[in-house]
């Protein structure tokens, strides 16, 4: 009740009262981009559903103008005015007083304010740019998660949902966009004023809000939705192919979901300076210039990749997170799980030849890997404080998300699991949905038990590894939780097991509800098929498509090699078995010899997703082998540039008329292993082509695709005498003006075995050339012999450092990749001495997830050792001749 309601219950509480909730903004705004700052207004109308003598609603770094609060009740003639306004700035949240009870229903509350565009990619802030040779500022909203507080007092939670009437007054030369189409304009000499349509209802965390100078491509979809592209004046070819792919991907929503598209309009537009990948901003989509923008002749086939995921991603926010809105953020994942898995449908339905779903394991690994720590998180998390949300947008939310919807869906059939979506998509339209929401429907649609199912996936972290064995004339599966530790969790799952024997005509599906099941063999394996030479092999988890792990055990081990070795079984599944022992010897498991033995069976592959991953098992088997026994670094990189050598010589270094785009990226990949491994040929050429490129950016010897391989032979061979190379990459960073490009050279500069080159590509990533918001790419390759230097350069800045990247991702970036890679217990002991009176919220549990990696570094490097025989062994198999 009022009479008992006091300033002290509203502070430290994770969410809002709803007592008022907001239904409407008028919002005013007027940015000064030169001064930096800005000024607005806003009145919001209210609906008072409960006794309150307060409101309570978020600001955070506004300046509230004194005397320019009031609130009018609904039915009343006269405004109030609060009795105190008290802003309790570590809650971000703004609590106005009044003398009486307000009454209930719908009333208006108005609040003028100023404040900063700030320099931290938060809120409402600027970026730079270059325009006719002048550096220029641009004003840019980036609200999710809880940062529209930082512009204008509202209501920050997804669940309070309102409609957003928008008015901007701008330079008259300038550009301004927001989530509508523009209504009404007045322009009064220098000055514009802008007028937006309202919105339909939304969340603050998408409003947006942009103004600078742009030029645009522009085209519309089936339906006469306009689609714009705006980049930098000069730019706008470069979006000629998102803007394709958007119009496109469009179509394919609007039929997916069974759902036209909500908003009249569709912007999408590259920022200068921008902390995340992109923002599914309703109608406003900002991207990093890397994420929208494509040069057919210095872009990349993974650039294009990359723009046509990311426009696939954020356009499936449009139905997924903003037409349908998770309730809170506990349930993030609903949003970014199923964007991230929906934009390879897309991807997949307007490139094929992509083959996009077998890629798809990739970011599966990426979920498969942090979730086998201990220190790892259930995708359903309490959220208590803003400052926790944050960290929640990790490989969890998104890629063991994702994972999880293909497991789901491939349990309940491609149909079922459409016609359900298009049903909650229908029933939550406009509104909020928690996780059990989703299920319900599901369960509706499918009559499968599909909460109790998932439940267990989503409210635990981990995944399990089913051991697999033949006992006694039955099929043995006993799952236990995976920890790359080595050592089992307690956590048990109902897993969805699929299995094929010796064909994939013959497959068997089953729900693993308890620990341990027999299945009788008789029912698995046909004795009358010839085909396998006797030879009985079973796979597991078919097709990928479960997040779970794999152990074969014996006989079956022997049979799975088998049927890798004589090309049995599908990419997804050759891809699948590699990793589950990679994932299985690092946790030691298996030995490292078993490892390598298959590794060699993947030398002849043909498919892109294999080969790229075969490269990543590489990278890290060799780095581990130089830890636990460096004499034999110089054997393991012969070996492993020997598994890369067909791939190489089919692939060559010029790109061949017509090839594919898959052929294109692995052509990239593979001889940026091989110059990284040494192989001597590889660096030779890679030296040549780069110096004909110093020579002609145009030069056909080094199309975008091979640029990343010759700056790592580059970088290979650079020492403190030898410099030149280190400095012409520098040369071409400063003056290309494509993202992409910069990017590229960024992470390969630190790449150096040179620990003295290392540190100087360190600084240069902390110098102003570098926007804050790509530092971290220059932490990317960082050789095993920069290790130490980069980790004392981490110490030395480290104020700096939290200073300028304080919270998101970008500052959990610099631990992770400085800290990740070290193998030794002293080692860990001695980071989290450092950091034990320097850790903060926002990097405490990526800083314990790095440090639970080097510990199972540190295991691995432990039993590699103890592996007698492997020196004799990696030496056979690293001079083999094929
Ligand atoms: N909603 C996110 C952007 C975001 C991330 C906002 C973190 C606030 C904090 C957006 O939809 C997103 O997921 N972007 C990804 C790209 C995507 C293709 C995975 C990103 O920024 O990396
Ligand atoms: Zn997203």
């Amino acid at each position: 009740m009022t009479g008992q309601q006091s300033l002290e219950q509203f502070k430290g509480q994770a969410r809002l009262p709803k007592f008022a909730v907001p239904r409407r903004y008028d919002l005013f705004l007027k940015p000064d981009l030169a001064a930096c700052k800005f000024s607005g207004s806003v009145e919001i109308a209210v609906d008072v559903v409960a006794d309150t003598g307060f409101l309570i609603l978020n600001a955070a770094e506004l300046a509230v103008e004194d005397g320019s609060v009031w609130f009018q009740g609904h039915g009343a003639s006269q405004k109030l005015r609060p009795l105190e306004i008290t802003n309790v700035e570590k809650d971000e949240i703004l609590v106005l007083r009044f003398n009486e009870v307000l009454p209930h229903g719908e009333g208006v509350l108005g609040v003028r304010f100023q404040g900063t565009l700030n320099d931290r990619m938060k809120g409402f802030y600027r970026s730079v740019y270059e325009h006719d040779g002048a550096k220029k500022n641009m004003a840019v909203t980036q609200f999710e998660p809880a940062d529209a507080r930082r512009c204008f007092p509202c209501w920050d939670e997804p669940a309070f949902k309102a409609t957003f009437k928008i008015t901007l007054e701008v330079p008259s030369d300038q550009v301004a966009l927001s989530n509508m189409p523009v209504e009404k304009e007045e322009v009064n000499g220098d000055l514009k004023k802008l007028f937006y349509q309202e919105s339909p209802i939304m969340s603050t965390y998408l409003v947006a809000v942009i103004v600078g100078l742009f030029d645009y491509v522009e085209a519309s979809t089936t339906d006469g939705i306009k689609v714009r592209v705006y980049c930098q004046t000069g730019k706008s070819s470069q979006g000629k192919f998102a803007l394709d792919v958007a119009v496109k991907t469009l179509d394919v929503y609007k039929e997916y979901f069974a759902v036209p598209y909500p908003l009249p309009k569709l912007d999408m537009i590259a920022i200068p300076d921008f902390a995340a990948g992109a923002m599914e901003n309703y109608g406003l989509v900002t991207y990093r210039e890397t994420a929208l923008l494509y040069d057919e002749r210095h872009s990349a086939a993974s650039n294009k990749q990359r723009v046509a995921t990311v426009v696939g991603h954020e356009l499936a926010h449009q139905w997924f997170g903003n037409l349908v809105t998770m309730e809170w953020w506990t349930h993030l994942w609903l949003n970014e799980g199923f964007a991230t898995w929906v934009s390879y449908l897309a991807a997949d339905s307007l490139f094929p030849e992509w083959k996009i779903w077998t890629q798809f394991l990739d970011d599966s690994v990426s979920g498969l890997r942090l979730d086998a720590l201990a220190e790892s998180h259930p995708i359903e998390v309490d959220i208590n404080h803003a400052s926790e949300i944050d960290e929640i947008f990790d490989a969890i939310s998104y890629l063991k998300g994702a994972s999880l919807i293909r497991m789901l869906q491939c349990f309940l059939g491609v149909e079922c699991f459409q016609r359900s979506l298009a049903s909650y998509v229908k029933k939550f339209a406009y509104s909020n949905a928690k996780t059990e929401d989703l299920w319900s429907v599901l369960e509706e649609e499918s009559g499968e038990p599909v909460k109790m199912l998932m439940d267990s996936w989503t409210k635990q972290k981990g995944y399990p590894v089913v051991l697999v064995s033949i006992k006694e004339g039955n099929l043995d599966l006993e799952q236990s939780h995976f920890l790359a530790s080595g050592s089992s969790g307690d956590g048990e799952w109902i897993v969805p097991i699929t299995l094929c024997s010796c064909s994939y005509a013959v497959q068997k599906k089953l729900l693993l509800k308890t620990k341990t099941e027999k299945i009788n063999v008789d029912q698995l394996f046909d004795s009358s098929n010839q085909e396998n030479d006797g030879c009985l092999w079973v796979k597991l988890n078919v097709d990928q498509t479960g997040f779970y792990r794999v152990k074969y055990d014996g006989e079956l081990e022997t049979g799975i090699r088998y049927a890798v070795e004589n090309h049995k079984l599908s990419a997804t599944d050759r891809f699948g078995i590699l990793d589950d022992s990679f994932a299985l010897c690092m946790a030691s498991k298996q030995s490292l010899s078993s490892l390598l033995s298959l590794m060699i069976a993947y030398r002849e592959d043909p498919e892109y997703t294999v080969l790229s991953h075969l490269v990543t098992v590489s990278y890290k088997v060799v780095n581990m082998i130089a830890d636990a026994n460096p004499e034999l670094s110089d054997d393991i990189k012969q070996l492993v540039s020997s598994l890369l050598q067909p791939s190489a010589e089919r692939l060559g270094w010029d790109p061949k008329e017509g090839e594919s785009h898959l052929d294109a990226m692995l052509r990239g990949e593979v001889l940026t292993a091989l110059a990284h491994f040494g192989h001597d040929i590889t660096r030779d050429e890679g030296l040549r082509r780069f110096n004909a490129f110093l020579n002609d950016r145009d030069t056909p010897l080094l199309p975008p695709d091979t640029r990343h391989a010759t700056y790592v032979a580059v970088m290979q061979t650079v020492d403190k005498s030898r410099r030149s190379g280190f400095e012409s990459l520098l040369k071409i960073y400063k003056e290309t003006d494509l993202s992409q490009e910069k990017t590229r050279i960024l992470s390969c500069l630190a790449s150096s075995p040179n620990p003295d080159v290392v540190l100087d590509a360190l600084n240069f990533v902390l110098s102003s050339e570098v926007r804050n918001q790509d530092a971290v790419f220059g932490l990317g390759g960082i050789s095993s012999e920069g290790r130490e230097v980069a980790w004392k350069w981490l110490k030395d800045h480290w104020d700096y450092i939290s200073k300028t990247w304080g919270s998101g991702f970008l500052i959990t970036t610099f631990v992770s990749r400085i800290v990740s890679p070290f193998s030794s217990y002293e080692k860990a002991d001695e980071i989290e001495e450092f950091f034990s009176s320097r850790v903060t919220p926002a990097i405490s549990r990526t800083l314990k997830q790095s440090l639970e990696r080097v510990k199972i570094n540190a295991n691995w490097v432990k039993s590699i050792r103890s592996e007698s025989s492997l020196a004799k062994f990696v030496k056979e198999l690293a001079y083999r001749k094929y």
